[in-house]
């Protein structure tokens, strides 16, 4: 996994001057729970209302890296500002070459670029694993996730109307796509099965 340092001119004239992304680890579930926890009680793109434990997230941690896939961290020295990761975008076998990625940057460090460094090692780690598509499944059609997703290279892929329900509001659900290595060009070097 490469180790990526963020250029001090991308973070807006901020104190710090790299961001590691690494893959995380049991010590990072902590910290990784808090940033889910802030979103999912202020915002909606994540359909939780009740946060992940620490316990559950190291729990959900073990599972990705056991599994071989990404499950990347942005730091800065010890403090973990954002998290990325992919799970499968369905769980029936024909869908194994089709991942879904989740990302969420701490709100204080937020439109600094971290989400944008996070996604592109994500993009380049999830292709090395054989994914052939990425589906980006975006909670209230959320504008930052949007954008985020649009600048790296999605597509719009569908929007279903009014299927959650968060903060007494009714919430769309919007899919952006992105096709990973050769995407459907090639077949996959082994069939599902
Ligand atoms: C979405 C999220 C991960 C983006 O992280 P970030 O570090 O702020 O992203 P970046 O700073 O790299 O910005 C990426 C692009 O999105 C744009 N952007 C960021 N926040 C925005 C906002 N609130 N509205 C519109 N555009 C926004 C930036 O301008 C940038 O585009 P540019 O480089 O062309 O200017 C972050 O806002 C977040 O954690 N949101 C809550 C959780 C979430 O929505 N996760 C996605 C679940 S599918």
């Amino acid at each position: 996994m490469p180790v990526i340092l963020c250029q001090p001119e991308d973070m807006n004239g901020d104190e710090f001057t790299e961001i590691v992304i690494r893959q995380a680890s049991a010590a990072d579930a902590g910290a990784i729970a808090s940033i889910y926890a802030e979103h999912v009680r202020s915002g909606t793109a994540s359909f939780d209302t009740v946060p992940r434990s620490a316990a559950e997230t190291e729990q959900k941690i073990a599972e990705i890296t056991a599994k071989g896939w990404p499950f990347l961290v942005a730091a800065r020295g010890a403090d973990v500002v954002g998290y990325a990761y992919v799970t499968l975008f369905r769980d029936r076998t024909a869908y194994g070459f089709t991942c879904e990625d989740s990302i969420y940057v701490r709100s204080d460090q937020a439109g600094k670029g971290i989400g944008s460094l996070l996604m592109g090692a994500l993009i380049d780690a999830s292709t090395q694993c054989g994914f052939r598509q990425m589906m980006a499944v975006i909670g209230g059609a959320e504008p930052a996730s949007v954008a985020l997703h649009t600048k790296m290279g999605f597509e719009h892929a569908g929007r279903m109307r009014s299927v959650g329900r968060k903060f007494g509001r009714w919430l769309d659900t919007m899919y952006m796509q992105l096709e990973l290595g050769e995407g459907d060009r090639t077949p996959p070097d082994k069939e599902p099965s």
